[in-house]
């Protein structure tokens, strides 16, 4: 932006009002965007421009200027402070808002993203906010753009296998995988709008809700190097290719089928494999991507009990790749201190650690591995860890609901609680050793209460987007409950 509106507008990252910090911001045809997060993470994008036509449109319009918020899940009444502070700041600053307009009112998306992104590896843009919605492309799905997944059994894909209707061997380094038949076929048939589609299944719950259309698609802060990249993937985009030129923001991998425990209600202990690991040669050209690759995830089995992958891990200097996050879903029994100072350099975003426990006990009963106090310990030193560095890795306790530890659902949030990590609450898939929860009634009905409070008491924290997620599951409980299905999902 130009230097008169960040007089007025305060700079991105810092506080707006109360726990609202402004996110991004562009100012494109007259229509000044700013998004607004907040602390929970939701986000609500605000539209000001001049009326055009006289009288109020909604209700913060004022002194000749339309203020509008898009599309958001935040309740109205939290909207209001908001609405009254741009209403305060046009009516005190309007004259110098417009004049601004004219400097740059002709910048091109691609330098609109080097002034907002450049060096910014904490802020990101969805397209939604760079382009008009008839300048992007309609296609069902953009995940073919911007995504790459390497899933259990060789395969390879932009997605989840399960939501693919072919299966692609992973059988080349990602490089050349990336614009290889698998993800070509999947960008030819979304660009040219097929139906029914040859590559993807119509139950794929992406395409149903329509949550990666293109203007959802977020362009990451970060090198001048990662910025061209992401450019030159969206361009290809915009046209529809089937050959990208830059690579994808987001790469997704299942390590290893195999894991060090035999919990109570998933398979791999018992079925996984190490000789699945992906190997050091897939790691060294995922390495020669990594310029462009903003978000990496690891999934498992156990993605820490691979060689392969600590050895990659460790290698990773964050400093070279400013721009990348690294989530990863484990266990935990690999994140000794010792294991920790390995890793770093490892740029982390999100950590989710599988406890499924609040107490020795209960872990013992479900987690079948190590003790719950050497798992406590790790989880001590990774807060230690994140207490010292500048970045701030965000740690998620997650538990998958079953009848051996429902008992211990709020328990489980005041752990979270206690050590400042967010929480996730799991619905069990199928029904191993008879653990799932969704088998009967009693437990059922006990759970959905204890989550209904867990989402209260979210929801009084302004957590809004875990709150939604805390419920979501309460409600798929009431809703068996009251139809009287008492069957695994
Ligand atoms: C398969 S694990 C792999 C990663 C790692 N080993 C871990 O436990 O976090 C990924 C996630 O799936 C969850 N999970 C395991 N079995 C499940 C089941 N039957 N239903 C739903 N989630 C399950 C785990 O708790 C974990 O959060
Ligand atoms: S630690 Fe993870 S992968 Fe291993 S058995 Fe438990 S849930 Fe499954």
């Amino acid at each position: 932006m130009t230097s008169p509106i960040t007089q007025i507008i305060p700079e991105i990252g810092s506080r707006f009002i109360d726990n609202w910090f402004v996110k991004s911001a562009s100012n494109h045809e007259s229509v000044l965007r700013i998004t607004l997060e907040r602390s929970d993470g939701d986000q609500v994008v605000w539209r000001l421009q001049r009326a055009e036509t006289p009288g109020p449109r909604s209700p913060f319009d004022t002194s000749g200027w339309q203020i509008a918020y898009e599309n958001t899940s935040v309740a109205y009444d939290q909207l209001i402070p908001c609405g009254q502070a741009w209403m305060n700041l046009v009516q005190l600053h309007g004259s110098t808002l417009s004049s601004a307009w004219t400097t740059t009112t002709n910048d091109t998306w691609q330098t609109r993203i080097q002034a907002e992104l450049l060096d910014q590896p904490q802020r990101s843009v969805r397209l939604g906010d760079l382009l008009r919605p008839e300048e992007l492309p309609k296609f069902a799905c953009t995940l073919p753009w911007t995504r790459l997944e390497a899933s259990q059994g060789g395969f390879i894909g932009p997605c989840c296998l399960e939501y693919q209707r072919g299966r692609w061997p992973n059988d080349d380094s990602p490089a050349a995988l990336w614009n290889g038949p698998a993800l070509q076929a999947f960008r030819r048939t979304l660009a040219n709008h097929q139906a029914p589609m040859a590559t993807c299944r119509p139950t794929c719950p992406v395409l149903l809700a329509g949550n990666e259309r293109a203007e959802n698609v977020r362009i990451y802060g970060g090198s001048a190097a990662s910025l061209q990249a992401q450019v030159r993937s969206i361009e290809s985009l915009l046209r529809g290719d089937s050959i990208v030129s830059g690579w994808p923001s987001q790469v997704c991998l299942t390590v290893t089928s195999y894991c060090n425990y035999d919990c109570l209600m998933c398979p791999h202990g018992e079925e996984g494999r190490i000789d699945d690991q992906l190997t050091p040669s897939f790691y060294a050209g995922l390495t020669q991507m990594l310029e462009g690759v903003c978000i990496l995830e690891l999934n498992g089995g156990e993605p820490l009990a691979s060689p392969y992958l600590r050895g990659f891990l460790e290698e990773i200097d964050s400093n070279q790749y400013s721009h990348l996050r690294i989530n990863l879903i484990t266990n935990g029994s690999y994140l000794s201190e010792k294991q920790l100072e390995r890793f770093e350099k490892v740029p982390w975003g999100n950590l989710t650690f599988s406890l499924n426990a609040a107490t020795a006990a209960t872990y013992k009963l479900v987690n079948r591995g190590l003790e719950f106090s050497r798992i406590q310990a790790h989880l001590e030193a990774v807060h230690a860890v994140r207490r010292q560095v500048a970045h701030r890795a965000n740690v998620t306790y997650s538990m998958v609901l079953l009848l051996a530890n429902f008992h211990e659902i709020e328990a489980f949030f005041d752990l979270a609680q206690r050590d400042g990590a967010d929480v996730r609450y799991l619905l069990p898939f199928r029904d191993r050793h008879g653990s799932s929860l969704m088998t009967q009634r009693v437990a059922m009905e006990t759970a959905q209460l204890a989550l209904e409070r867990v989402a209260d008491r979210l929801e009084r924290q302004n957590r809004m987007r875990q709150s939604r997620d805390v419920r979501a599951n309460a409600q798929i409980l009431a809703q068996r409950i009251q139809a009287g299905v008492f069957q695994a999902l």
